[in-house]
């Protein structure tokens, strides 16, 4: 997967590309980030991207022709991929929406900055506005690496267990269940037995009562709309949960 990020701000993401599990993934090739200065795309002597608002008011405004320009130059006009906006405003990121862009192969996100950026962006370049939470950050460069995280681990190989992306807390519907690794006592903390027991059938089965229950609890928003099997539902009606009328959105 081809990631084009256009930001003000370029060197804030190679301290991480370069660092996790990401930077293992473009040297083996599985994705390509591109990250295009939005300045570099200027005209004038000082490189300016922002300006006052019309009709007054606090705050600067991303110009539009250095945008244009910059994802013009970098894509073609029109941009043969999906041009996605960082920004409050947008559809809030989830793991649904997460698969859904995933099948793209390339994918430009533009990181909003300032106190907001012209309209015409919005309207005549711009095809997705993506938010990753109902809270405002000083700019769209953390939600670009937040969106670009998301889709690198769902492109195959990145993760070293195949299944990885599909374990995930969110991926299935519910919340993952508790993960043990050694010591099997810490300060008197023991690991479940079940989990030493090397019986897989025992052991999918509690996984899967653990992701219900904590589920149930967390967030039963989620448990409402999971894909829930026959055995789920025994089991939720065993430990008293009512799916129809008790489980309530927070
Ligand atoms: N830019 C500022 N806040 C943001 C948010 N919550 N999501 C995406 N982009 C943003």
């Amino acid at each position: 997967m081809q990631f084009e990020i256009f930001t003000i701000l370029p060197d804030v993401f190679p301290p991480y590309l370069d660092s996790s599990i990401l930077a293992r993934a473009i040297a083996r090739q599985l994705i390509t980030v591109n990250i295009h200065d939005i300045r570099g795309y200027t005209t004038d002597k000082h490189h300016v991207c922002d300006d006052t608002p019309y009709g007054g008011g606090g705050g600067m405004v991303m110009k539009p022709e250095p945008v244009f320009t910059a994802v013009e130059s970098v894509l073609g006009n029109p941009p043969p991929c999906p041009v996605i906006l960082m920004t409050p405003q947008g559809k809030v990121l989830d793991q649904t929406l997460a698969f859904r862009l995933s099948r793209y192969e390339r994918v430009a996100i533009l990181c909003g900055r300032y106190e907001g950026i012209d309209e015409r962006i919005r309207e005549h370049l711009v095809t997705e506005e993506i938010s990753i939470g109902d809270y405002v950050l000083t700019g769209g460069e953390l939600p670009a690496m937040i969106l670009l995280d998301v889709l690198s681990r769902l492109v195959p190989g990145v993760l070293g267990d195949p299944d990885g992306a599909m374990d995930d807390s969110h991926a299935s519907g519910l919340i993952e269940y508790p993960h043990y690794t050694k010591p099997p006592e810490y300060r008197g903390w023991t690991v479940p037995d079940v989990l030493q027991s090397g019986h897989h059938a025992e052991i999918n089965r509690w996984r899967r009562q653990q992701s219900l229950l904590r589920t149930l609890k967390r967030r039963p928003d989620m448990l409402k709309k999971a894909k829930l099997t026959h055995e789920d539902r025994i089991f939720l009606k065993i430990i008293g949960a009512d799916l129809e009328n008790e489980i309530t959105d927070e």
